[in-house]
């Protein structure tokens, strides 16, 4: 059962159950902006917020296992888990690093301290900071208390991913970095060019929560590859033409121009723990994860050929504009030429 099944990490999921073999089921709204489930699943149209339609759901039951990617608010995500519980042996929540204290500001592994959150906690719980905590990362927690809780420790699987990349992704953060290469020209991106970055390929998490023994996982990149890795790819991937060249930017400059840290440009942050997630539990626990030049060429390949961004408002806060990139490309010549 994969709740949330149409469009990212869900759809993923359930394609690559059908894939192993597994009967699935996919719940969802039905909305058509959602995208469509993929072939060869069963879907059952509701909302999870809706007490009668996860009643509804345990008569497709019982399950093996059940993968929530719905668990945003945790008094839902409680009452979700207490219906399936009877019929269901194995609850997969899917949360995020954002659930920690800590991130992204210090190193993490699982027995760092997560965000205070009840398990009845309502919509949007806990409040925003700058850069953390959040109120996703408070609600994330407060899911993972709830599916603790009902399902224990026996039952439950955690899987806290970083940031997810690969064919789906929705966000449009390689989509922006492919379209700016395919410009060409001069090319901003962010020093150090040779930092470790850790986002995970959205099939390999999905195969990881498919499989996953109870527990609690960090589901991110080994950190082998780096940014410069990452801004090579999206140059072959996209193809950019003859003449690019990438500017590495110091953090400095970057910041004097107002460049928003994660959006301004995608996948950019100084905090030292943002790349910092020890996913060593889970690579014990059977999580392998590719190198980052095959999520991009991948992702390339899946927007060439019809993949398609969902218009959000988190896709209109990516990328600078080429005013920008040129303001901030003179200040950095500025600054070589000073030494
Ligand atoms: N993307 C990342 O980088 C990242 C990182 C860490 C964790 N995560 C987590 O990964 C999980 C999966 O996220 P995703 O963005 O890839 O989404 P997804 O599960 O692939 O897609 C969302 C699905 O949920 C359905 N849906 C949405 N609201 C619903 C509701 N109230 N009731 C029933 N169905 C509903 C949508 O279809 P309908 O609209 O038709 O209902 C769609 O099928 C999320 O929990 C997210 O927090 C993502």
């Amino acid at each position: 059962m994969v709740l949330g099944g149409s469009w990212f990490l869900g759809r993923t999921v359930a394609e690559t159950a059908v894939q192993g073999g597994w009967h699935v089921t996919v719940f969802r709204r039905g909305r058509p902006e959602s995208g469509a489930a993929p072939d060869g699943v069963e879907v059952v149209h509701g909302h999870y917020g809706d007490p009668m339609a996860m009643r509804r759901l345990t008569e497709r039951g019982p399950f093996d296992l059940v993968v929530d990617n719905l668990a945003y608010t945790p008094r839902e995500t409680l009452a979700a888990a207490q219906v399936l519980e009877p019929v269901a042996a194995r609850y997969v929540v899917v949360s995020s690093v954002s659930a920690y204290e800590g991130w992204p500001t210090q190193p993490l592994t699982e027995d760092s301290p997560t965000l205070p959150c009840s398990a009845t906690a309502g919509p949007e719980p806990g409040y925003n900071g700058d850069p953390a905590p959040t109120t996703y990362g408070f609600g994330k927690a407060g899911c993972e208390v709830a599916v603790l809780e009902t399902f224990g420790r026996e039952r439950a699987v955690i899987a806290r991913p970083g940031v997810i990349l690969g064919p789906g992704e929705y966000v449009g953060r390689t989509a922006w970095w492919l379209n700016r290469m395919r410009r060409g020209g001069n090319v901003v991106a962010p020093q150090p060019a040779d930092r470790a970055i850790q986002p995970v390929d959205v099939r390999d998490v999905a195969s990881f929560v498919l499989s996953a023994p109870p527990g609690t996982f960090n589901v991110t990149g080994d950190g082998s590859d780096t940014f410069a890795d990452f801004i090579h790819a999206c140059r072959e991937a996209a193809p950019a033409p003859d003449g690019t060249e990438v500017h590495w930017v110091h953090p400095r400059i970057l910041l004097a121009h107002h460049v928003k840290q994660w959006t301004g440009l995608p996948l950019w942050r100084t905090h030292a723990g943002a790349w910092a997630v020890d996913s060593s539990r889970a690579r014990a626990a059977g999580l392998t994860t590719r190198p980052i030049v095959e999520t991009v060429r991948d992702t390339a390949a899946w927007l060439a050929d019809g993949g398609h961004l969902v218009a959000s408002d988190r896709a209109s806060e990516l990328g600078i504009t080429p005013e920008e990139e040129a303001a901030i490309l003179a200040g950095h010549r500025r600054v070589l030429r000073a030494r």
